[in-house]
């Protein structure tokens, strides 16, 4: 382990994608209101992630935090989800794509290791390709040399989960998904993912799901609970025992989204919630 202590475990991701020159101050003011997780990736197009770093040294020299207690997760890119801004020689093969993707990562964090380190997306939408496993497999070695803790994938399908086990690949500790609730809140993925302790980051929670914002039983809890729909839409996900992401940008809403987790939801609530638009 790069550690002597052991990484806190999260109970709420905040995202820094889309904030271009405001990542470095969000990122810190992110801290500042108590997050202790934070996801990124080494792709420009949608992250940026050395001003994750920036705010995270402002947040080291202001002494709100230490690298020890926070949860740093970032994301191998293909070069298809990239633009012209590689973190990559896109003319060496994978294994050595994916050794100087993390390389740049930690010099972005100013760190030695991260705590996850996340396949960002499958090759293919159709399945688990060679590709995919040359990654996984890269992404396992850099583990192995204590660069990371732990290994994850988003943007998965049940049917890549399903052939990434028939190929032998080994099993993610995370799958992080856009969670819509029209699709049954992502249900097959999920209990994939419950069946084999495999902890489910659910992203878009409010974004994807505007219907569910508006539905009259969330609106009546969140009167009930003095809170927001957005609340209880994070108090739902982490009920169905997701690791919510959020992205906010607004100060206020940082301090409600951690406070969701004191709303009350009986279980009731969280079973119709569950099948309101599955
Ligand atoms: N793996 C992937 O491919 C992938 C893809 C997309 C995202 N992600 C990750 O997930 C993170 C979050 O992305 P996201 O799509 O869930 O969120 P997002 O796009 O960052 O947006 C969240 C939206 O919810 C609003 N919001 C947050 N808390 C609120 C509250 N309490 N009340 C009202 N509105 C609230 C925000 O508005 P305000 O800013 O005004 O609060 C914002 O418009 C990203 O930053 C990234 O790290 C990963």
């Amino acid at each position: 382990m790069p550690t002597d202590r052991p990484a806190p475990v999260p109970d709420f991701l905040y995202g820094t994608a889309w904030k271009e020159d405001r990542t470095p101050a969000l990122t810190e003011l992110a801290l500042r209101m108590g997050f202790r997780a934070i996801d990124t990736a080494n792709q420009r197009r949608h992250y940026f992630e050395a001003g994750v770093g920036q705010g995270l040294a402002a947040a080291y020299r202001a002494g709100l935090v230490t690298r020890a207690d926070l949860f740093l997760q970032t994301k191998f890119t293909y070069r298809d989800g990239q633009d012209h801004r590689l973190p990559y020689d896109p003319d060496a093969d994978l294994s050595t794509q994916v050794a100087q993707s993390m390389a740049s990562s930690l010099e972005h964090l100013g760190t030695d290791h991260v705590d996850s380190y996340v396949l960002h997306g499958p090759a293919s939408g159709y399945g688990w390709t060679d590709d995919d496993a040359l990654v996984w497999a890269a992404m396992g070695k850099e583990r192995d040399a204590g660069r990371t803790r732990l290994l994850g994938v988003s943007n998965v399908s049940l049917g890549h989960l399903e052939q990434m086990q028939a190929a032998g690949a080994e099993t993610p500790a995370y799958v992080q998904n856009r969670c819509f609730a029209r699709r049954g809140w992502d249900r097959g993925v999920r209990s994939f993912c419950a069946e084999r302790r495999i902890v489910y980051q659910g992203f878009s929670l409010l974004t994807a799901n505007p219907e569910i914002l508006r539905h009259p039983l969330v609106g009546g809890i969140a009167a009930r609970e003095n809170a927001t729909p957005a609340q209880v839409v994070f108090r739902f996900a982490r009920a169905v025992g997701m690791l919510p992401l959020t992205g906010t940008s607004d100060s206020e809403h940082m301090v409600q989204d951690r406070a969701s987790h004191a709303l009350t939801l009986s279980p009731d609530e969280v079973r119709t919630i569950e099948s309101l638009s599955g």
